[in-house]
């Protein structure tokens, strides 16, 4: 029986938080570190052991989703998700590691339930994969995530960041030029309260669609009409955001990186202030990664609540943190019984 190895990355979002559920514009790139699942096609269950957890993970074939969210350990729910959403007709038996820190901001669970999808056997498009993904997320977490980081993780291109427009699902890699650096820096604060906090964001979003409709073609006259200022706010990060998106990779591209850590240190302040996803911790980060010198921006990267900063640098500047470089796309392997 063949030995399947997959492979998906994790992912450091340049620009474009809170954007993604509302058919907005992100530009995450896939990162060279990530999480391998690594076994054998067999049986009637999903079984992994993780080198970081006694407890290996089991997953009954025919788990449904209501019971995949409260599968022990924990990281089992995304196994079950991905089972539950799939409905892989084989099991595996297998290991899975990882090079990502968990929990950090780096979609260590979008990598998850990317690499677990391809050994189960997904055959679908990177489309598909990262929609499956999504759901199985969400089936395992209960949080309303956007489907940004298996996209990312299931489109990777190296050496380029991915310009994703969330409405049609359309990926454009941005080459990142040759003189830049993105360096990843934790706050020393673990994510807090991310779940209920993140489930409220989207929904005050969608509230502000309901009277002004689709953000993504809101104008700044529309965002001024919200009578809630609550609501005003979250609608003027989302429409300004969706244009950071677009001056940052015109910047890019045109190799412009002062422009480009502009755009992002703006980022920054609009999810502090407008979306208040920001916390003191990440504040004083990204002011001491600003105030760098070498450094072009900085911004908090993902949902935000704690975790990770992102910063553009010169290269060769030490921030802390981790140098991270643009990875390809999840991918699938087979070897040989005996090469395993
Ligand atoms: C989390 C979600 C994504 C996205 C970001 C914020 O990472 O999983 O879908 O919404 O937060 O941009």
């Amino acid at each position: 029986m063949a030995v399947v190895e997959a492979f998906a990355p994790g992912r450091v979002n340049l620009i474009g938080d809170h954007t993604d559920y509302t058919g907005g514009l992100v530009l995450p790139m896939a990162i060279d570190l990530g999480t391998t699942v690594r076994g054998r096609r067999t049986g009637d269950a999903v079984r992994l052991a993780s080198a970081d957890d006694a407890t290996p993970a089991v997953v009954p074939l025919g788990i449904d989703g209501a019971a995949a969210g409260a599968v022990e350990p924990a990281w089992a729910r995304y196994l079950a998700g991905v089972v539950a959403v799939t409905r892989p007709r084989v099991g595996f038996d297998g290991t899975v590691t990882t090079t990502l820190p968990i929990g950090a901001g780096l979609s260590s669970s979008a990598a998850l339930t990317v690499a677990v999808a391809l050994a189960l056997g997904f055959d679908g498009d990177a489309t598909d994969l990262a929609l499956a993904c999504q759901r199985a997320e969400q089936v395992a977490s209960g949080v309303p995530c956007g489907v940004m980081d298996p996209l990312a993780s299931a489109t990777g291109v190296a050496g380029h960041a991915l310009l994703i427009d969330c409405a049609t699902l359309a990926v454009e890699p941005i080459a990142i030029p040759a003189g830049a650096s993105i360096v990843v820096v934790h706050s020393g604060a673990a994510r807090a309260l991310a779940g209920s906090a993140y489930a409220t964001r989207r929904s005050e979003c969608e509230r502000a669609e309901s009277e002004i409709g689709p953000l993504r073609d809101a104008s700044a006259a529309d965002v001024a009409s919200l009578r809630d200022p609550v609501l005003r706010r979250r609608a003027h990060h989302v429409v300004t955001e969706n244009a950071r998106v677009r001056a940052f990779a015109a910047a890019l591209t045109a190799g412009d990186l002062p422009a480009a850590g502009a755009a992002m240190t703006a980022s920054h302040a609009s999810l502090r202030d407008d979306f208040e996803v920001s916390t003191p911790a990440l504040d004083a980060l990204v002011a001491r990664l600003a105030a760098t010198p070498g450094v072009h921006g900085a911004r908090l990267t993902g949902a935000g609540f704690g975790g990770c900063a992102v910063a553009l640098t010169e290269p060769g500047v030490d921030v802390g943190g981790w140098p991270v470089r643009a990875s390809a796309a999840a991918r699938l392997g087979f070897s040989r019984p005996g090469s395993a």
